[in-house]
């Protein structure tokens, strides 16, 4: 275990000697979204098992590797997978990659995700674009002594994705002609898909889109003083308001599905951040 920041600055000096590129944002892939990384001409790519204490995916469909390079005249770091608090990870380790990111330097974070749909307007397919979150449903990354060189210890959570960011996601979306979705999205800690009962508890609660990830990352992301912009991509109905049960190999086949526009929305976004 140790101190965060310790943890933090050991992988940091792992990930920089191998590369000593500067990332100004940061990229974090969710199901399905593997490929984008193969825009990207990587001047690093880094296997989260070389990286001391760094949390390693167990789920399938998840890869996990760590890529630097440059994409659209940016410098990014891509996070080819990530882990979840349902793998048994504290999360503490869940957020640490992206306190990582933070440390390298990246300033901006777009974190993707697969997420079931739960707002009247969302269908399979569809790429939403969070306005905020519900984090209430899972403990929060930041429980523990405050590592004050990362943030304070109450940070603010009035505008968790940047309004700039989104503003951006959006003029990309026109561009390239992509309907973008906007909602609400939130986070349970899985692994179960939820029960008919809850997403109808979810939805009057505000909730659009239900996922088991991101909310948390959003927040370290947000206590590190990162800028922060979310995608989901809508797999699902939700349970209960589809006709069939849910699977894990329908999320994947409808997370492959989108990956196209996915791709190219991210490939947009990057250049104009
Ligand atoms: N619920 C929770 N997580 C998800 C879902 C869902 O319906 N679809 C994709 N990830």
């Amino acid at each position: 275990m140790g101190r965060i920041l310790d943890r933090v600055e050991a992988c940091v000096r792992a990930i920089r000697a191998r590369s000593d590129l500067v990332p100004e944002a940061a990229v974090v892939l969710g199901s399905g979204l593997g490929g984008f990384a193969e825009q990207l001409r990587p001047v690093a790519a880094i296997d989260y098992r070389e990286i001391p204490g760094f949390p390693v995916s167990t789920v399938e469909g998840h890869a996990g590797r760590f890529l630097l390079g440059s994409l659209g005249g940016k410098q990014i770091a891509v996070m080819q997978g990530r882990v979840h608090y349902y793998e048994g990870y504290a999360m503490e380790d869940v957020v640490l990659p992206i306190r990582v990111l933070g440390r390298l330097g990246a300033k901006q974070v777009i974190l993707t995700n697969a997420a079931g749909g739960i707002g009247p307007g969302l269908a399979p397919g569809d790429l939403m674009l969070l306005t905020d979150h519900i984090a209430s449903f899972v403990p929060s990354p930041l429980i523990g002594p405050n590592e004050d060189a990362l943030g304070t210890r109450f940070p603010d959570m009035t505008a968790v994705y940047s309004p700039l960011l989104r503003e951006k996601a959006k003029a990309a979306a026109k561009g390239l002609g992509i309907t973008l979705k906007e909602g609400v999205y939130l986070q349970t800690t899985g692994p179960a898909y939820e029960t008919p009962a809850e997403v109808r508890m979810f939805a009057r609660l505000g909730a659009d889109a239900v996922g088991m990830s991101t909310a948390c990352e959003a927040v370290a992301a947000r206590h590190s003083g990162m800028e922060v912009c979310g995608i989901s991509c809508i797999t699902n109905l939700a349970a209960g308001l589809g006709d069939s049960p849910l699977s894990h190999g329908e999320v994947q086949t409808a997370a492959d599905r989108a990956a196209r526009d996915f791709t190219r929305l991210l490939l947009a976004l990057i250049a104009a951040l």
